[in-house]
């Protein structure tokens, strides 16, 4: 098997990270690999914001939360009673991704940014995982004006964020794969 797809099969999900920061070449060859991802006519739809500060990750945390209390929805209001709440595991690094909302498919394109993210951390032995909880933050008046505040551009949307750090555990074994999902015609 080929490096690459050695990383492809080895990336898991990671949910315990150290408290060390990674290092800013590796924060910069990660953005750098969500760059390079393909995207709907080259438009690069994406905008990264990366937060390494604990205070600013607390507090996305803590908004998210308190928008969680007040969806509605018995299963995230379950989850944000829990005095361990905890949206991004304690990772030291969170990127938030953006998409251009006027552009031909901005979800699409920042996940492919966001996979390729994905992928350069594994390669590098830095753990991630997708967290879709910040694609909340616009649904309260103090979550828009935090996207403000964290200079998400007005005319972009959260699509997702990846948080990335170094693991503290080993990830368990993959889930198997779903059957009858693939069709070969020759
Ligand atoms: C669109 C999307 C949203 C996800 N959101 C979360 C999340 O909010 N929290 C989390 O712990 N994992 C999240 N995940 C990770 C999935 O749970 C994980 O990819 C899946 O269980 C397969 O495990 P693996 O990534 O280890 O292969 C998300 C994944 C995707 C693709």
């Amino acid at each position: 098997m080929n490096e690459t797809i050695k990383i492809i099969m080895e990336r898991r999900s990671v949910r315990s990270y150290t408290q060390d920061q990674i290092k800013d070449t590796e924060l910069k060859s990660i953005l750098d690999a969500g760059m390079y991802a393909p995207s709907a006519m080259n438009q690069q739809s994406w905008h990264f914001t990366a937060i390494q500060s604990k205070d600013i990750i607390h507090r996305i945390n803590e908004e998210c939360k308190n928008i969680f209390l007040k969806s509605g929805n018995k299963q995230l209001e379950e989850r944000a009673k829990s005095p361990k709440f905890d949206l991004f595991y304690n990772a030291p690094t969170l990127i938030i991704v953006s998409g251009k909302k006027d552009n031909i498919a901005p979800e699409i394109d920042c996940a492919t940014a966001l996979q390729n993210m994905f992928l350069a951390a594994e390669s590098i032995n830095i753990g991630s995982c997708w967290i879709h909880g910040v694609t909340t933050l616009e649904n309260s008046e103090s979550g828009k004006n935090l996207i403000k505040e964290l200079g998400i551009p007005e005319d972009y949307k959260i699509v997702g964020s990846g948080i990335f750090g170094y693991k503290a555990a080993v990830a368990p074994e993959p889930a198997p794969r779903k059957e009858h999902t693939v069709n070969i015609i020759k």
